[in-house]
């Protein structure tokens, strides 16, 4: 939640670190802000996305060396210009920009407020950046010294970067649970929240870690410790390519996201997947493979999307391996006193590496003994970080704010993870092992081709774009499907929908069900076909619209239903790689004819580090 970015080189800071802001609205975009430090400490700050910061800028003095910007997605303080980052201190000589929440606040507050600070904003971050003038007036110490006894007193997450007027060429960023990296070029340096707004100009990077302080003054960075213990930082070289962090012609970044999956299913299974030697590897689970063929039981926690793909692994996991499995929603896991033991495996399952329910899961279930492996699509993250080992899903950077391609590279992982598994534990047999090999092999190909309804679906959603309600109907591997495709459409049409399993559906939302009600019912050829059949005659009975995602041939629904759309034929457990493909074209295509925001969904970010 919230992007920061900051610059100190030889180039004008302030484009730099527009384009970096730009590059992370994705992370929140209510307000944007920036501060300039050329012998002044100029901010300057908006409501709104970074391009309205960007109109009001046009006619302001930006020159400068040195700078940071930052765009928020609110927690304490509605959206407006004040509550905008970045934040001064009372005296206006120092200025913070600040991504997490500082839990004693009102606390902290109310003692600056004695010390005579003044405070404009309702957030907490402006209590940070008084606490920093306060520690160092009471001490008469350097800005850095302030910052790391200031970090001794806050209680929560915080991802910082402070800038001085008396301090004119020198940059302080630290961390503690949010993340941040710092790119390192010929005589110039880089802060962030994630490497995209780094790439084009370095691809060596040094990944902050937690309670750590880095101070870049005289072309040097420094980093240390809260203890003030110096640190060697470890310098990573960049693999991002920066295509894949721009749109390449789509109008959106979640209609590329959408059609990169036949490639980005494929990079999630390269190497892993080897067909013609009959191999499958998963380099994450080598040390661990006793743990997961001896598991009495697999604990899954996630949020959103990958909480859904969570479901899917369940089936998986217990179909091919055998092993039981609860999924778990990372923050109510969190909250309750749940079970775990030394014989459990804790998978956490997280696009960004960065929710902050799911890191606090995992935190619970290592100090229970768990072992914990990490799906995380972004290298380096908090969550990659913070497990015993894992597989990432290499899908490439999600962007758009719903989550679409990054879905199916976590399906695929955890579908030869249950592979895998099931080998080892030889609770399937080759045969049919080989059957899943070739097929999964073929999903790429089967994602290409059901993409193809591109056109059809948008015609759907002409006809859909204006209806309140949706409902969408699934059972087994397709359940978890109904969810994510009614996650896709309100988080991004804000029309309300739900998804249920079809068979519940007659112990309550039948009720809903009328003439004016479009049902989306996933019913491929599987082992509840003919039970789904069922379900569609209930809601035809009661006059619901029935648009149906079938297998490519079905001849019954279609006498049916009022739409159909047909995907490819593929294995039952193989079936949601397929099958949500349409539900994500649909959501977009509403999305955009009801004139949405459709990266930039109202009140969501794509990471969400508070809990
Ligand atoms: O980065 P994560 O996968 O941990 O994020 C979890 C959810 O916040 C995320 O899936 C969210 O639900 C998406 N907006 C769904 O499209």
């Amino acid at each position: 939640m919230c992007g920061i970015v900051a610059y100190l080189g030889h180039r004008e800071a302030c484009p730099i670190i527009l384009k970096g802001l730009h590059r992370l609205e994705y992370r929140g975009y209510d307000s944007a802000g920036v501060a300039l430090l050329n012998g002044e400490l100029n901010v300057f700050k908006k409501k709104g996305k970074v391009s309205d910061l960007e109109a009001y800028l046009k006619d302001k003095n930006v020159h400068a060396n040195v700078g940071m910007g930052h765009t928020r997605w609110a927690t304490h303080g509605e959206p407006n210009d004040v509550n905008a980052h970045p934040h001064y201190s009372t005296s206006e000589r120092i200025a913070i920009i600040h991504n997490g929440i500082i839990e004693n606040y009102a606390a902290l507050k109310k003692h600056l407020e004695h010390q005579g600070h003044v405070f404009h904003s309702d957030t907490d971050t402006e209590v940070f950046v008084n606490l920093i003038e306060e520690i160092q007036k009471q001490n008469s110490c350097s800005l850095e010294e302030a910052v790391r006894l200031a970090l001794h007193e806050v209680i929560g997450a915080y991802a910082i970067v402070v800038l001085s007027k008396d301090a004119p060429n020198q940059l302080i960023a630290a961390r503690k649970g949010s993340p941040m990296v710092i790119g390192i070029g010929e005589g110039e340096f880089f802060v962030a929240s994630d490497a995209t707004p780094i790439i084009e100009y370095t691809n060596e990077v040094v990944y902050v870690n937690d309670y750590e302080i880095a101070v870049i003054r005289d072309g040097k960075l420094d980093i240390r410790s809260k203890e003030d213990v110096v640190q060697t930082p470890y310098i990573q070289k960049l693999e991002l390519e920066l295509d894949s962090i721009e749109k390449g012609g789509y109008e959106h970044f979640m209609l590329k996201e959408i059609f990169e999956q036949p490639r980005s299913i494929l990079d999630s299974m390269r190497g892993r997947l080897e067909l013609e030697a009959g191999h499958l590897n998963m380099g994450g689970i080598r040390a661990y493979e006793q743990k997961f063929v001896n598991a009495q039981r697999i604990i899954i926690v996630a949020c959103g999307t990958s909480w859904h793909a969570g479901l899917v692994a369940e089936y998986l996991i217990e179909d091919l391996a055998r092993i039981p499995v609860e999924v778990e929603y990372a923050s109510e896991f969190r909250y309750r006193n749940p079970v775990i033991t030394e014989r459990d495996i804790v998978i956490a399952i997280s696009q960004s590496g960065e929710t902050a329910d799911t890191l606090a899961a995992i935190e619970l279930a290592k100090s229970k003994g768990a072992t914990i492996f990490g799906v995380c699509n972004v290298v380096g993250s908090s969550i990659a970080r913070a497990t015993d080992a894992g597989a990432y899903t290499h899908a490439g950077p999600e962007i758009g704010v719903a989550s679409t391609k990054a879905f199916t590279a976590q399906v695929t992982v955890l579908t030869l993870l249950a592979m895998i598994m099931g080998q080892k534990r030889g609770t399937i047999t080759d045969t049919k092992l080989r059957e899943l090999m070739v097929e999964l092999n073929n999903i790429p190909a089967k994602v290409e081709k059901a993409l193809e309804l591109d056109l059809e679906i948008q015609a759907i959603a002409e006809i859909f774009k204006d209806v309140p309600n949706f409902l969408y109907l699934g059972r087994g591997y397709n359940f978890p499907v109904a969810l994510e495709g009614a996650l896709k459409l309100k988080e991004i049409s804000y029309i309300h929908a739900e998804g249920y399993p079809a068979a519940e559906m007659k112990h309550g939302p039948i009720a809903l069900i009328d003439e004016n009600m479009p049902v989306v019912v996933i019913a491929t050829k599987d082992s509840s076909y003919e039970k789904v059949v069922s379900n569609i005659q209930e809601v035809k009975a009661r006059k619901g619209r029935i648009i149906a995602v079938v297998t490519e041939g079905d001849t019954v629904i279609p006498a049916m239903a009022e739409f159909v759309v047909e995907v490819p034929p593929t294995s039952e457990v193989l079936v949601p790689l397929v099958s949500v493909i349409p539900l994500q074209l649909l959501s977009y295509h509403i999305a955009v004819l009801r004139g949405c925001n459709v990266d930039q969904p109202r009140n969501l970010a794509k990471s969400v580090t508070v809990e």
